[in-house]
């Protein structure tokens, strides 16, 4: 099977791109470019919040048992592919700054491991959490910012030695949308056995993300921007290896691994994301994030399998790979030669990292040349060069 019949409908208007802005009812009437202070609502979450109405009028008791009881984590995991980390170890709180505290509540501060590094362009919460760790014995050092933009990575990696307990900073600034190098500074955590705690509000739905790739321990965000979730949805992702070994102080019966036993004396942690849960969980909010969460990814523009005429020594390396990727290729007019379904490929990629809700885009970069560049057009036309493309949002006067 290729996706190809998907993109023999391809049409010169994009209009499978513009038919996303129905699923943001507010584009109707509204230019809206203020995602930063509350995302678009997607079509989708009226009908989530009344489904939870519904279950609430309706089934009264009985919706704990009916889907609320695991939400705070079944809703996380709609966050695990963005985050770029398996599921079951997201846990969704009220707000970042909640989730970051959580986690700064799991550490203790000997004096030979006592200090945090954070630089100064850091989100005002995450500096007030590890200001305050002051008092629990923590020695805090600020690394600063010459131009209120970045941080060099270098003065930053320079901070963090085998004194450094905890790394708690932003990935993507939000005062300047500067994106820190998290590889590296995971990487300088790891030689020294300092703990990273990545926020990573600015950037989930907005920049690719591999924490698990990266080297990563934790990160913290919130849906209200970019993720188009709503307020009230916080998220703590924390690494497995390091999870199983934390015990947050901030806690409560929904982290322990009987919570209707109602055990007395210490808790009992549960695994995974159960173990950073606190109390009851914030139902309506859960049901309000998740739509935006499910929007997860589109492929193209992309040229289409009917243009990406390959040689014969092409296909090789992707059937190496798995046998099931000779479906992405088919026989070209040319003896010998094969043409290749990129989009189909990616797609598959994709489903198999378990990105479920994937738009592939139907316009064909190298046969629609009014709307696109195209190098492989370009050399087929021996044209001396082929353009570069940039996208501009205006504002109509
Ligand atoms: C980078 C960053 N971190 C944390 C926060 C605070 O998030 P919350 O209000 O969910 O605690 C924000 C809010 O703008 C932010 O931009």
């Amino acid at each position: 099977m290729t996706t190809d019949t998907l993109d023999s409908t391809a049409t010169a208007t994009g209009e499978e791109l513009l038919a996303w802005r129905e699923e943001f009812p507010i584009l109707a009437e509204t230019t809206y470019l203020i995602n930063n202070s509350l995302g678009a609502m997607p079509r989708a979450v009226r009908g989530d919040l009344a489904a939870y109405a519904d279950a609430w009028e309706q089934r009264g008791v009985r919706a704990w048992h009916e889907g609320w009881w695991e939400s705070a984590v079944e809703v996380g995991d709609l966050l695990a592919p963005l985050l770029g980390v398996a599921p079951g170890n997201v846990s969704m709180h009220q707000n970042a700054s909640v989730a970051a505290g959580l986690f700064f509540s799991c550490f203790d501060y000997p004096a030979e491991r006592n200090r945090i590094v954070y630089t100064e362009l850091n989100f005002p919460s995450i500096m007030y959490l590890a200001e305050n760790e002051r008092r629990r014995g923590a020695e805090v050092v600020v690394v600063p910012s010459d131009d209120g933009i970045g941080v060099p990575v270098e003065r930053l990696l320079a901070a963090i030695d085998e004194r450094t307990r905890l790394v708690p900073i932003s990935h993507t600034y939000f005062k300047s949308a500067y994106v820190q190098d998290a590889a590296a500074v995971a990487r300088r955590c790891r030689e020294v056995g300092a703990i990273l705690l990545l926020d990573v509000y600015q950037s989930t739905g907005a920049v690719p993300l591999a924490l698990e790739q990266w080297g990563v321990d934790a990160a913290v965000g919130g849906s209200v921007k970019w993720l188009c979730g709503g307020p009230g949805a916080g998220y703590l992702w924390v690494d497995p290896k390091l999870a199983a070994t934390l015990r947050p102080a901030l806690t409560g019966w929904q982290a322990d691994e009987e919570p209707f036993s109602f055990r007395p004396g210490p808790i009992h942690y549960a695994e995974g994301a159960w173990r950073f849960l606190t109390g009851t969980p914030n139902v309506p909010a859960l049901h309000a994030c998740a739509a935006g969460y499910r929007i997860v990814a589109g492929i193209g523009p992309a040229i289409c399998q009917r243009s990406y005429e390959v040689g014969p020594e092409f296909p090789q390396p992707f059937i190496a790979q798995a046998e099931s990727n000779r479906d992405f290729f088919c026989p070209a007019s040319r003896a010998g030669h094969f043409m290749f379904d990129l989009k189909g490929y990616v797609a598959r990629r994709l489903a198999a990292a378990d990105i479920k809700n994937v738009q592939v885009l139907p316009c064909d970069t190298c046969a629609e040349d009014t709307r696109f560049f195209s190098y492989r057009r370009a050399c087929q036309r021996g044209e001396p060069d082929y353009g570069r493309g940039l996208s501009v949002i205006c504002l109509e006067p």
